[in-house]
């Protein structure tokens, strides 16, 4: 190739990956950060992407060059001349990308085994995953369990993932990691995951793993707070849960514990669900169900899921909660049926 024409190339690839670098720079395609392993994915993201944006603009600009220089003119009939194969340049096409290859591979080692890493300074999280919702407790804590994950900033997290029915698939974008959640009778060892967050902030938690009606309704929050905050509201969870709280308080527990706003509306939880009829309307549903007082229609309808079926539902309601231990089972059936006669 001439001189003039290898100036021109360069100037043209330099042009075409200045301007593609520029959309992926300084566009924000990610979520904000907020873990430590959330960066080094990106790190590994973003060192594969640069090596893609140089090959893309060398090829690029190659092809453009050929096309405009080597057209054939018009009434040119004859055959281009024979070219044999160019042992250089086979070398050099077959190194690169062996290396570039290599390199990336080398960088996603070392970003995996960073991540998987957990020092012994760190907090316990067992997740528990159900149709159609998330629930989170913290062993050696008390017995402390929530529907809304909460968690010290800059603190290591070793969670732990059992699914009730199906699989489900745990995924905080902010975070940079996803983890399956799977039945127990499946299992062999429990899925796990590293977080160290990074960054103070409520991000969502969404089930990435189709898992049936609820499944687009299946979100939890993360909150990410100062490890002070962390504390107080540990202090408060507990008061609330433990042996000092009122049986409405109680009844709140277990509501929020067993998922039961991932599906139903109810005012004094400040739930939303929208796969489950609403709460709030539990009185106009068991004069409708007609099957004897609120608080046995409640209690008949956690227990034995199919015996009424609100117009306009499909009963996908799992029947595992006839099972919670008889006091928390009252606890429940009684917040329900008071919030219900104070709302509706
Ligand atoms: Cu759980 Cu989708």
């Amino acid at each position: 190739m001439r001189r003039g024409a290898i100036v021109q190339l360069v100037v043209l690839a330099a042009a075409i990956s200045a301007a593609v670098t520029a959309i992926a720079i300084f566009i924000p395609w990610l979520p904000v950060q907020a873990s430590e392993q959330r960066e080094r994915i990106d790190f590994v993201f973003w060192f594969t992407t640069a090596i893609c944006i140089f090959i893309f603009a060398v090829v690029a600009s190659v092809s453009v060059y050929a096309g405009v220089k080597f057209r054939a003119k018009p009434d040119d009939d004859t055959d281009g001349k024979p070219v044999h194969g160019h042992t250089r340049l086979e070398i050099i096409w077959t190194v690169v990308p062996l290396v570039l290859v290599i390199a990336i591979a080398i960088v996603s080692a070392v970003a995996l085994a960073q991540n998987e890493r957990l020092p012994s300074n760190h907090l316990k999280v067992d997740v528990t995953a159900q149709q159609f919702a998330w629930s989170f407790s913290y062993p050696g804590q008390g017995d402390l369990s929530t529907g809304e994950l909460h968690l010290p900033v800059d603190v290591p997290v070793e969670f732990r993932f059992e699914a009730r029915d199906v699989l489900h698939s745990f995924w905080v974008p902010q975070f940079g990691q996803k983890q399956d959640a799977v039945p127990v009778a499946e299992r062999k060892n429990r899925t796990r995951l590293v977080v160290t967050p990074t960054r103070v902030g409520t991000y969502p938690i969404i089930c990435t793993e189709l898992c049936g009606l609820g499944h687009a309704l299946m979100r939890a929050n993360v909150v990410v707070e100062r490890p002070a905050a962390f504390r107080r509201w540990m202090r408060e969870r507990r008061g609330a849960q433990g042996g000092g709280g009122t049986a409405r308080l109680a009844g709140r527990a277990v509501y929020e514990q067993n998922g039961c706003g991932g599906c139903h509306v109810f005012g004094p939880a400040g739930s939303a669900g929208r796969v489950g009829p609403s709460l709030d309307r539990l009185e106009a549903e068991a004069r409708r169900a007609n099957r004897g007082s609120l608080a046995a229609f409640t209690r008949e309808s956690i227990v034995n899921v199919g015996a009424y079926i609100e117009p306009g539902y499909q009963n996908v309601m799992p029947n595992t909660f006839g099972q919670l231990p008889k006091d928390q089972l009252d606890a429940l059936v009684d917040y329900l049926v008071q919030g219900a006669r104070n709302g509706g």
